[in-house]
């Protein structure tokens, strides 16, 4: 199944920029990709579909959850959603671990996006909505869960932690 879909990609150790190319191009079967991944109720699951010495091709199955706040320390992401619809909301630092959302948008079947290692966001299924969905992600160098920096959305107690902070920092 894989070599069929990335052709040369699936065997050559490929760099960021082929992977990248390829990632564009590449057509999943989906009823095939569901064969391969599963869904667990309030998870997301990852099926490794192909990987290089410069990248790796997830599919993402998600079950009723969305992601933590997370970076993709240097690693760039391309993602592209084969079922379902995906939630994706970005985020800007505010302090140290604490962020605050910027922008939200819905992604449908057959729709991408990229991030780059600095982008901070959530993903998954849209939130307050039973659902299901599949993503496909390349990154370009491999992430894995344990290298993502983890951020947590800044409530009102927060902001005046925030705020008295910059007070003391210009007196
Ligand atoms: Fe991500």
């Amino acid at each position: 199944m894989i070599s069929a879909h990335l052709g040369p990609y699936a065997q050559l150790p490929a760099n960021k920029a082929e992977a990248s190319k390829a990632f564009k191009h590449i057509e999943i079967d989906e009823a095939e990709l569901r064969h391969c991944g599963h869904f667990e109720h309030g998870l997301r699951t990852r099926f490794e579909i192909a990987k290089a010495d410069a990248w790796i091709l997830l599919a993402i199955f998600w079950d009723n959850m969305q992601s933590p706040i997370h970076d993709h320390e240097s690693s760039d992401c391309g993602f592209h959603v084969i079922a379902g619809e995906a939630e994706e909301t970005r985020y800007k630092i505010v302090k140290d671990d604490l962020v605050k959302p910027i922008a939200t948008r819905i992604l449908k079947p057959g729709e991408s996006a990229k991030s780059t290692g600095e982008s901070i966001h959530s993903l998954g299924v849209p939130k307050g909505v039973a659902g299901q969905a599949i993503t496909l992600h390349l990154y370009c160098p491999i992430l894995g869960y344990d290298a993502m920096g983890i951020y947590r959305e800044v409530d009102a107690a927060d902001e005046i932690v925030v705020k008295s902070d910059k007070i003391q920092s210009r007196r």
